[in-house]
C-alpha cells in the first residue's frame, strides 16, 4: 500500500568532473567515486571495448535506510538472497544487528550501520560509512520514514508535522543530495499519501506529496547521466479493489523492480492494490 518512487542517478555528472567541467553539485568526490559497475555497464565489443557484463567480479552493494524493520527489512531480506551486497541501517542497533545476522544465515552478505536521517551531518557520515564497506554504493533505498499523527486537519499537531517533515522529507532530501553522482539507481519511499488525500493523514500526506516531487526532479536532474510516494485493518482493506491491504512483500518486489529497471527514471509507482483505479 505504498508508492515507491525510483529514480537513475547519472554517470555525467561525475564524467564531467573527471573531464574537470564545473557542476552546480554538492561536492561528493571525498565520499569516494568508484570505477564503472562492470554488472551494469557493457563495452562496445564490436570496437574492441570489453565487455564488463562477461567479466562479472562483484556482487552490487545497496543501502537501505530504515531497514530495522517493516519494509527496509523486508527489501533487505530480498535483495540479499538475490546477491546484493546490504547496508541496514537505522537508529536500534540490536533490531539492526537481528537483520544482518538473519542475512547472513541465509548466505547473504550484510552489515549495520546505525543513523538517524533526520540531520544533514548524520546522512553525510552514513554514506561516507556505507561507502567504505565495500569500496563504493551501486544503489540506495531511501525507506526510513514515520507516520505519527493522525488528527484532523484542525486538530493536527505543529510538533508531531515538523518530526515527520525532518525524517521523511529532509532525510530523503539528504540521502538525495549526498548519495554518489556515480550510483546506478535510487529509490525513495513515498506512499498512496504521495499521491491522494487522505482522511486524518493531512500530514503524513503533505510529506509525501514532498517525497514524490523530489523525486521527480531528480528524475529531471539526473535523467542525462542516468530516479528511476478512526480506522480499521478491515475497513482499509475495504478501500481496496484488491479487498486487502499491502504487505511488505508486495513493496519489496517492488523496489527490487525500480532499482532494476533504469529506463523506469522518474517513476512515481503506485504499489496501491488498484487504489488510483477505483
Ligand atoms: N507500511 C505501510 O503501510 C506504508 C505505506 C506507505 C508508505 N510507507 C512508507 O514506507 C517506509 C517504511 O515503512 P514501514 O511501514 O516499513 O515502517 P516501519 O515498520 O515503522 O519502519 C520504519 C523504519 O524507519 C526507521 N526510521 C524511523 N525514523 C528514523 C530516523 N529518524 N532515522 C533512521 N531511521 C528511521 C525505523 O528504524 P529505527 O526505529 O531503528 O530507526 C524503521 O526501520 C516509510 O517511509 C513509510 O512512510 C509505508
Amino acid at each position: 500500500m505504498t508508492g515507491g518512487a525510483g529514480f537513475q542517478r547519472s554517470f555525467g555528472d561525475r564524467e564531467a568532473q573527471a573531464a574537470g567541467e564545473a557542476s552546480d553539485e554538492p561536492d561528493r568526490r571525498h565520499l569516494g567515486l568508484r570505477p564503472q559497475n562492470p554488472l551494469h555497464r557493457t563495452g562496445n565489443v564490436a570496437a574492441g571495448e570489453p565487455n564488463y557484463r562477461s567479466a562479472v567480479i562483484l556482487p552490487p552493494t545497496v543501502l537501505i535506510t530504515g531497514a530495522t524493520g517493516g519494509i527496509g527489512q523486508e527489501t533487505a531480506e530480498l535483495l540479499a538472497s538475490q546477491g546484493w551486497r546490504v547496508i541496514v541501517s537505522g537508529r536500534r542497533v540490536a533490531e539492526g544487528q537481528k537483520v544482518v545476522d538473519g542475512i547472513k544465515k541465509n548466505g547473504g552478505q550484510a552489515t549495520f550501520i546505525q543513523a538517524d536521517v533526520s540531520t544533514e551531518e548524520n546522512v553525510k557520515a552514513l554514506i561516507t560509512k556505507a561507502i567504505a564497506v565495500w569500496g563504493h554504493l551501486d544503489a540506495a533505498v531511501n525507506n526510513a520514514g514515520i507516520s505519527n499523527d493522525s488528527e484532523l486537519l484542525e486538530n493536527a499537531s505543529m510538533e508531531r508535522f515538523q518530526e515527520m517533515f525532518q525524517v521523511n522529507v529532509l532525510g530523503v532530501f539528504c540521502c538525495n543530495k549526498w548519495l554518489p553522482a556515480s550510483m546506478d539507481g535510487s529509490c525513495n519511499l513515498a506512499s498512496i499519501a504521495g499521491l491522494h488525500g487522505i482522511y486524518r493523514t493531512g500530514t503524513y500526506c503533505a510529506t509525501k506529496h514532498a517525497v514524490v516531487g523530489l523525486t521527480k526532479t531528480a528524475a529531471i536532474e539526473y535523467a542525462t547521466t542516468g530516479v528511476t510516494g478512526a480506522y480499521t485493518e478491515e475497513t482499509i482493506a475495504a478501500l481496496f479493489p484488491m479487498k486487502r491491504m499491502g504487505v511488505v512483500a508486495d513493496i519489496a518486489r517492488a523496489i527490487k523492480f525500480l532499482i532494476d529497471s533504469p529506463f523506469a527514471t522518474r517513476s512515481a509507482l503506485a504499489v496501491d492494490g488498484g487504489l488510483g483505479a477505483a
